[in-house]
């Protein structure tokens, strides 16, 4: 089998043997994964993701199940894992096959072909977690625009989508705003703000601008972001792509009633992926996701994390192994 395995000495794709993998309970033929922010660090050795060496990279897979130790599951069926460990402490996607535990396996919903389950990948299922926990939470499209950060990338792609579908007006945040602002509005995003717009220290509290926000960056940007957010307004915190810090002040939340809820989808329940996925097999305009998707095979994925990370790719990139 093929692998990219992440080893102390550096990362590369490689001929393993299947033993390799160990023994968990689904054999999996993986047809695809996808590149996502953690996958670019992992597969350029940068620290953080993958704590066990060596490993197989990846953190999803969409696969069929080849053998299986676990009875949810039997050989011939389709499924979708996403995070879940993969990639950080067991053996991830980017591979021919995978050995996974079924627990947090979500079957491929029907409406989802196999190739835009991996289109989407861990970034779309974020993206629905965020948007699901907004309207959980009472955000309508009547409450004012949503603010959507790091538009261009995965998650902010697939979250502008799902917003667009479920009716909310969204303003969407770039650092790209003259290259991608088409690609953009052909998302559904109303209004194109520069990301220079909402960078550098702010006051605790600004003009109330957004009955939401969808943030993937982090930083001044999420801090300013939140102190432009209304009264009684809901901002989902995703991701770093900017920064892991968070300068923010207790203002928003204690003066204007703001709720900031962390969105984690690498242990996610079961039950939070099976609506995530429903969302993204209801949401999604798979004519919209092909036209954002490229594809490159195994031998692609060192060279595409390089251009990740340096914020030279958008919208998503699926990973074809064995399909
Ligand atoms: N919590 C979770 O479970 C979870 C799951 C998935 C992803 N994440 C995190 O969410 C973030 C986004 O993931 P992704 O897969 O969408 O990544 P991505 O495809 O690389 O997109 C990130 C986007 O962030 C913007 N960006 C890049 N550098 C920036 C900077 N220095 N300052 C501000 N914005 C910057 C860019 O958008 P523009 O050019 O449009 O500004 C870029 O396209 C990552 O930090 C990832 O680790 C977390």
């Amino acid at each position: 089998m093929q692998a990219i395995v992440v080893r102390d000495e550096g990362v590369a794709l490689e001929t393993i043997d299947e033993a390799f993998l160990g023994d968990a309970p689904l054999t999996v033929d993986v047809a695809y994964s996808d590149m996502n922010y953690k996958d670019g660090l992992a597969v350029t050795g940068k620290p953080g993701v993958a704590r066990a060496h060596p490993l197989v990279a990846g953190i999803d897979v969409v696969g069929r199940v080849r053998e299986s130790a676990d009875e949810r599951w039997k050989p011939g069926d389709w499924l979708v894992l996403n995070g879940a460990g993969l990639s950080e402490t067991k053996h991830g996607g980017f591979a021919t096959t995978a050995r996974v535990d079924g627990d947090l396996a979500v079957a491929l919903p029907d409406e989802l072909t196999p190739e835009r389950a991996g289109a989407l990948g861990t970034a779309g299922y974020t993206a629905a977690l965020s948007v699901l926990r907004l309207v959980m939470e009472g955000a309508t499209p009547d409450q004012g625009p949503v603010l959507v950060t790091g538009a261009t990338g995965g998650v902010g792609s697939v979250a502008t989508m799902l917003l667009d579908a479920a009716g909310f007006e969204i303003t969407a945040l770039t650092g790209r705003p003259d290259e991608l602002g088409d690609y953009l509005r052909g998302l559904g995003a109303d209004t194109i703000v520069a990301r220079a717009e909402l960078e550098g220290s702010g006051r605790p509290l600004q003009k109330a601008t957004y009955a939401g926000v969808v943030d993937t960056v982090g930083g001044e940007i999420l801090a300013n972001a939140i102190a432009r957010t209304m009264p009684g307004g809901f901002v989902t915190a995703c991701g770093l792509a900017g920064s892991h810090d968070l300068p923010t002040t207790v203002m928003p939340f204690i003066l204007r009633g703001v709720t900031l809820a962390g969105i984690d989808s690498v242990w996610a329940s079961h039950e939070d992926r099976v609506d995530a996925w429903r969302m993204l097999a209801r949401g999604v305009d798979v004519d919209l996701l092909d036209s954002m998707t490229t594809r490159i095979g195994l031998d692609g994925v060192i060279a595409a994390g390089e251009e990740l990370l340096a914020g030279k790719r958008h919208g998503r990139t699926l990973v074809e192994i064995g399909a």
